[in-house]
């Protein structure tokens, strides 16, 4: 079974071709870049680039397949959570080719497929699995009971660990999105030069929070009564100890509770997905460290990407029969139809 993948939650605009919910024949991811002088994402631009995204990235991905549309037997898409501007621009999309090809459709949660994604490897993953979605919007620790069953442990409070780099990065006036030119610069600095420290959350010792990072960099780069519009008050070697050592603090406190709920949980092993698993640094810290086997997703598959929609996409279309249901909603938050969360 052949099945589209489409992923339109954000900035970017995935199309995946997948057969049997593993074999990746196409992964086509275009990427935005007029948020770069913004800083960050603007909705509403970002909606209004999807629609001109969609029907070239869907071309792209046949062409790499080496198929014609109607080699799809069934389509996948990420209805939520998201952008609720982009998404439905994705999901109308999907309803259309749906509708067009007279094929079955099946709404995916795409912080759920960021999860799924470790899972799309040559060897799965043992369950229960520890969870770890690290991307721009969400930070979650999840025990992974099975696929479609999933118990919250953890999540941040504030900022995500992808948008506490994107924060970060761009206080060094570095374009958006900053998560891989904060690594980059950090390459060359010492991660213990600078004490940064992660907010503690009282009520649960697994939850999160990123967003006084941002603050006590400020405070490094500028001074106590800093303003981000001035010079640095610090050289660029500091710059880049700076970087390093915020990465450092960041991922120690990630993988301290990450390893500590898999342990508590009893999983057997440790999976991560989104954009921030791709980064080098986490990685080898995890290899290093790692109490239990651990699973990354492979490579393409840690940002956002319509390979994972459309494999999650395949698991769902085994357990249940699915129609083109055109009611299908868009849905911002990850509330919905997301067990667990
Ligand atoms: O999963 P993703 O593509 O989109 C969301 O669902 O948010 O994640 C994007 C995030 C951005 O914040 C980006 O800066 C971050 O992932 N990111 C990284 C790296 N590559 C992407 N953060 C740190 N190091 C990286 N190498
Ligand atoms: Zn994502």
């Amino acid at each position: 079974m052949i099945v589209l993948g489409i992923e339109s939650t954000c900035d970017e605009t995935g199309c995946a071709l997948v057969r049997n919910g593993r074999e990746i024949l196409s992964n086509q991811v275009a990427s935005q870049t007029l948020h770069t002088e913004f800083g960050g994402v603007v909705p509403e631009l970002a909606g209004r680039k999807q629609i001109e995204a969609c029907f070239p990235v869907l071309r792209a991905a046949l062409k790499e397949a080496n198929l014609p549309l109607n080699a799809i037997d069934c389509i996948a898409v990420a209805n939520g959570p998201g952008l609720i501007g982009s998404i439905l621009v994705g999901l109308h999309f999907a309803k259309g080719l749906a509708w067009s090809l007279q094929k079955p459709l099946i709404g995916v949660n795409h912080v759920e497929a960021h999860l799924f994604a470790p899972f799309m490897g040559d060897e799965d993953p043992q369950l229960p699995a520890l969870g770890v979605v690290i991307s721009g919007g969400h930070t979650a620790l999840y025990r992974i009971n099975a696929i479609g069953s999933y118990e919250l442990i953890g999540q941040t409070q504030d900022d995500a660990l992808g948008e506490a780099f994107d924060k970060v990065a761009r206080l060094l006036g570095l374009p958006y999105p900053g998560g891989p030119h904060l690594e980059k610069l950090a390459e060359s600095g010492d991660p213990l030069r600078f004490v940064f420290k992660p907010g503690i959350i009282k009520h649960n010792p697994f939850d999160f929070s990123f967003s006084g990072l941002k603050t006590a960099f400020l405070y490094h780069l500028h001074g106590q009564n800093g303003r981000p519009q001035r010079d640095p008050i610090v050289s660029n070697t500091e710059i880049q100890h700076l970087a390093a050592s915020f990465q450092h603090a960041a991922f120690s406190n990630l993988l301290d509770k990450a390893f500590r709920a898999a342990v508590k949980w009893q999983c057997q092993s440790i999976v991560f997905g989104g954009g921030v698993s791709s980064n080098q640094t986490l990685r080898d810290l995890v290899n290093k460290q790692a109490p239990m086997p651990v699973f990354w997703p492979p490579p393409g598959l840690s940002q956002d990407n319509g390979a994972m929609i459309a494999g999650l996409g395949y698991r769902r279309h085994k357990l249940a029969h699915y129609e083109t249901i055109f009611s299908l909603e868009a849905y911002p938050r990850c509330s919905h139809g997301f067990q667990g969360v």
